[in-house]
């Protein structure tokens, strides 16, 4: 992500949840079956038995939320890291670049980025793979699912509640073309909104 797309993030923390919860800016939206698979999607989440995970990218742990066993947050926004921390007070939570992990190599059973790795150009890409790798043994990737109506990538504008407006790149995955970029996996998660894909 660029740094103008890292500081959109910090910005929009207080109201990121809109997102999920079909509330404020994303109140008239439509998504069909959105909350029925979201639910779906945090219960595939909740199933792991990982003694240990590392979410990176975390943001405000909505999905953090859902991992069982020993859980760290990273992200780079401390607005987003309040929101996490007050939502998940058993979690440990760090501030840190997702390309420059400051953990030790197989320091974790599980990494899971949920919503990051879709926003990443393709030497970005490269290196979070390297680094999920050397972290962690299993890494589970979230993403938006690729649909009829959107490209499957794109540059979009985002606008806040403070009528600001902010450009930012986005993939759009079918989980087998998930599991063919990133070399290996299974599905976790196929729906309408969200893949899921345990490499
Ligand atoms: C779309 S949000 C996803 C949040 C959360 N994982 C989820 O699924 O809802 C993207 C997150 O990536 C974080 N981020 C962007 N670039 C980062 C980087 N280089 N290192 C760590 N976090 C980063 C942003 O601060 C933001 O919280």
């Amino acid at each position: 992500m660029t740094e103008a797309e890292r500081a959109y993030y910090d910005r929009r923390a207080a109201e990121y949840d809109d997102w999920y919860l079909g509330t404020g800016l994303f109140a008239q939206r439509a998504r069909p079956g959105w909350a029925e698979e979201l639910a779906a999607l945090r219960a595939a989440v909740a199933s792991l038995r990982f003694s240990s995970c590392l979410d990176v990218a975390c943001g405000t742990g909505f999905l953090t939320e859902s991992l069982h066993g020993l859980v760290t947050g990273l992200d780079q926004s401390a607005s987003m890291l309040g929101i996490a921390r007050a939502r998940i007070p058993r979690g440990v939570f760090v501030r840190g670049d997702a390309l420059k992990l400051p953990f030790r190599s197989a320091q974790f059973d599980c990494l899971v980025t949920g919503h990051f790795y879709g926003h990443l150009d393709e030497t970005a890409r490269r290196i979070f793979l390297i680094e999920a790798r050397r972290v962690s043994k299993s890494f589970l990737i979230i993403d938006a699912a690729a649909r009829d109506d959107v490209p499957s990538e794109e540059h979009q504008e985002r606008v806040l509640n403070d009528g600001s407006r902010h450009l930012v790149y986005k993939r759009y995955f079918t989980p087998e073309r998930l599991i063919t970029e990133i070399g290996s996996g299974r599905t976790l998660h196929a729906g309408q909104w969200f893949v899921g894909v345990l490499a």
